[in-house]
């Protein structure tokens, strides 16, 4: 069996959140997998244990499925949390087995390539709308102006959620979200606490319309669907519906805003992309760019997973139980799997990017994101073909969903 060696971590440094990349080139080569006693989970930073470790029906996002919590000698739920769980526990990201595979067939179905497609007239319309109302010629705030918007707008469209209740979208999301970070305090599970209460209360008297006046969105398709002969309960599908909002835009809005920031820093990929605009071949070089755009730097940095038993694990001997951390972010940039990572190649095409992660769990957004992001870059540079950055961008401050809170630009 191969040493797990101990190390500390500071995920929440801001200098890390900003630039994780030097300190995750050196622990590739010196600690491509360490035991950190203070987050108690294994870290796993190579490209090719991640997907190993993804397709490996060992782990699981949860062990509920498996075991009972005296069985797995944990304590029973923190009532404090009653609120949030109300809702995270039905969120079937979380869900392994035959209650993943039920809830996440229903919404496969709604994000299909060809249904994405499907939008793109309303999402061009929409980029346009908003680089409309931002001034010419002066400095403007990206992120708020255009990265959020977009994506809320799309995945509430999606869902059918009226216009008087999509600004609190975004302040309930960002609320539910401070709990997948490390480092939350009493004030941020309050503020879920609150936030899933209101949301899964307008969530459910919404559906409870659509039950009666089903219209042509993913509310009345959730809720009036039978899954194995079964309808989806009211908390079920509240919960879904809220995570496809969450998860439909926080990170897109992290992940435009960074491809954004990573393009304006590489003169030589935007004068590619421009001259490619100029010879009608835009469409083409974006569709590697923003899978290169969205590998170069990572928004949703790390995800987790549970030893579902005892086990050997590529060498590594892990024990039943045992949460594993998996570095996208750091196998994006392995050079093991990817020549020259650290060069922003739009035309990438062996792209095997962790993105999205791999296996049972793959975002089901992916296209979605995917086509946002290049119709936000095509319309952007053809609107603004002289776009560049103002100032320095300010980072969020999670590591476990790493963004822009600003990013100033300027036409
Ligand atoms: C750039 C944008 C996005 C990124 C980086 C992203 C990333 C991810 C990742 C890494 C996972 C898997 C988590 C794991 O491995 O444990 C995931 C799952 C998921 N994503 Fe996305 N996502 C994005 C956009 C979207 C959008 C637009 C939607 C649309 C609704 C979406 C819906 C989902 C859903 C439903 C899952 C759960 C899949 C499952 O558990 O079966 N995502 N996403």
């Amino acid at each position: 069996m191969k040493e797990i060696p101990v190390h500390s971590i500071g995920l929440n440094e801001p200098d890390f959140i900003a630039n994780p990349y030097p300190e995750l080139a050196e622990l590739r080569r010196e600690l491509p997998v360490f035991y950190d006693p203070g987050y108690d989970r294994i870290f796993f930073n190579l490209h090719a244990d991640i997907s190993d470790l993804l397709r490996d029906k060992r782990f699981g996002r949860g062990m509920l499925h498996r075991y009972s919590r005296e069985e797995l000698g944990w304590p029973p739920p923190d009532p404090r949390l009653a609120p949030f769980r109300r809702f995270q526990d039905n969120v079937f990201m979380d869900m392994e087995g035959t209650a993943h595979t039920r809830l996440r067939g229903l919404v496969s179905k709604v994000f299909t390539p060809r249904q994405v497609e499907s939008l793109r007239e309303k999402l061009e319309a929409t980029t346009n709308a908003l680089i409309d109302a931002v001034p010419q010629h002066e400095p403007f705030n990206f992120v708020s102006e255009i990265a959020e918007p977009l994506p809320v707008a799309m995945i509430a469209d999606l869902l059918g959620i009226p216009e008087p209740i999509r600004p609190y979208l975004r302040p309930w999301s960002s609320a539910i979200v401070r709990m997948y970070e490390m480092n939350y305090t009493d004030e941020d599970v309050e503020n879920a606490n609150q936030a899933a209460d209101a949301f899964m209360e307008t969530v459910l008297e919404l559906a409870a319309e659509r039950r009666a006046q089903p219209q042509d969105d993913l509310i009345s398709l959730l809720s009036t669907a039978e899954v194995d002969g079964s309808r989806l309960t009211d908390t079920e599908l509240a919960a879904t519906s809220i995570f496809l909002l969450n998860a439909g835009h926080e990170a897109t809005v992290n992940g435009s805003s960074l491809g954004l920031l990573a393009l304006l820093r590489n003169e030589a990929a935007l004068t590619q992309l421009k001259e490619a605009m100029a010879a009608g071949e835009a469409d083409a070089l974006l569709k590697t760019g923003v899978n290169e755009l969205l590998r170069f730097d990572t928004p949703l940095p790390m995800f987790e997973r549970y030893a579902l038993e005892d086990m050997e694990f590529n060498g590594y001997e892990l024990k039943r139980g045992q949460e594993v951390a998996l570095m996208y972010v750091s196998g994006n940039r392995d050079e093991a799997r990817f020549p020259n990572p650290n060069e922003l190649d739009l035309t990438r095409k062996d792209n095997p990017l962790l993105t999205f992660g791999l296996g049972t769990h793959y975002c089901v957004g992916a296209p979605l994101a995917r086509l946002e992001l290049q119709t936000v870059f095509r319309i952007l540079l053809e609107r603004m073909p002289g776009l560049k950055l103002v100032g320095e961008p300010q980072f969020t401050e999670g590591f476990v969903i790493r963004g822009l809170r600003e990013l100033l630009i300027s036409s």
